[in-house]
């Protein structure tokens, strides 16, 4: 059967918060039983404007003023408000750090990293995060920006979340890393002495295997192994963990412990999860990594269903809206990025795409 949606209700302490944390952050959302509504997800309709998601490394002033604007928006929002930033990030610990039982399993914790509910549980976090952020500014047009690192004028840190006196910033980053540094695709804690044109050869070519080798692998064995790229089965009772897709292995993971600050005690912000979305340029790194499924899907392998499992497809998440309604999805409502009316800037020809290892 499919994870069902947390009960809200239940919501506890985030236990597998590091003791070491500088503070136990309350993950749960504002939630009144009783007064809270759950209403299931409709598309936004067909009519209604594409949010076109621009490369960070290449947005103009005029929309960053848009971003930062609806960023300090949301962080003014008094903390109770389930759209202020102060619960946004939140929403992450909660579902990765075990504030959350299954529905009929006390004491299992819901998981949603490294099994098949990372694509599409980030996509539409992402979703209602930048939802938020347009209402905030009263732009429905408006679109998160995504850190374009699969391209080599994106393998640095994006220059527009450095900037100290802008709300997109936050302290708790590696300083050895701000930009121009180039970013290492398979960081695992040390900087690597490659010159920096071999780096960029090396990130090229782990996107290329990340993205191209399973689908090999799969047009030789013949047997469907989608789950390679999206993760292993999780389904209800199931213990957390089955194991990652290829692109949350790497470089999902290596760009989060690239990014945080090595003077915190668990890496935070970005290099641990219960205060990764802390910082925005979570938004960003996601954004990328949400692209690769939508590129998986929409250029290179067109038509190939991801994974025809309805514990898969009906497994069931629960975000607050723009409207601060809480809405519960299911993972068939996010396969089709058009459908959801957000797409990416075509940055040009996938510079990975020929680079066989
Ligand atoms: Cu939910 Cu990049 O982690």
């Amino acid at each position: 059967a499919p994870i069902q949606a947390p009960d809200l209700g239940e919501c506890h302490e985030a236990v597998d918060v590091p003791p070491t944390a500088p503070e136990i952050p309350n993950c749960c959302p504002t939630y009144v039983p009783g007064r809270t509504v759950t209403v299931d997800f409709a598309p936004p309709p067909p009519y209604s404007p594409l949010r076109v998601r621009p490369a960070a490394h290449l947005v103009d002033r005029a929309y960053l003023a848009k971003y930062e604007r609806a960023v300090s928006l949301m962080k003014a929002l008094p903390d109770d408000d389930p759209r202020s930033f102060a619960q946004q990030w939140r929403v992450h610990c909660a579902y990765c750090d075990g504030a959350y039982d299954q529905v009929g399993f006390p004491g299992l914790e819901i998981q949603i990293h490294s099994c098949w509910l990372f694509f599409p549980w980030h996509r539409m976090y992402l979703y209602f995060h930048e939802r938020i952020l347009g209402k905030l500014i009263g732009d429905d047009t408006f679109a998160l920006p995504f850190w374009n690192w699969d391209a080599p004028a994106g393998m640095s840190f994006p220059a527009i979340y450095a900037n100290r006196s802008s709300p997109l910033y936050d302290p708790r980053r590696n300083q050895a890393h701000l930009p121009p540094f180039p970013l290492d695709l398979d960081y695992s804690g040390t900087d690597t002495t490659l010159p920096k044109d071999q780096l960029i050869d090396q990130n090229l070519k782990i996107i290329h295997v990340m993205n191209m080798v399973y689908f090999i692998f799969q047009m030789i064995s013949g047997a469907r192994k989608a789950e390679l790229f999206i993760g292993q089965p999780y389904r209800a009772g199931d213990e957390p963990d089955p194991g990652a897709g290829s692109i949350e292995l790497v470089p999902h993971n290596p760009v989060h412990q690239w990014t945080g600050d090595p003077r915190q005690p668990n890496g935070e912000d970005m290099g641990i999860f219960y205060s990764a979305a802390r910082d925005p340029v979570f938004f960003a790194h996601h954004g990328n990594v949400d692209r690769m499924w939508q590129i998986r899907r929409a250029l290179l392998f067109p038509g190939a269903t991801d994974i025809p499992d309805p514990d898969w497809l009906d497994a069931e998440f629960l975000f607050y809206d723009e409207d601060a309604r809480l809405v519960r999805v299911r993972v068939r409502d996010t396969l089709d990025a058009a459908a959801l009316r957000f797409a990416y800037q075509d940055v040009g020809p996938l510079p990975w795409l020929d680079a066989r290892p």
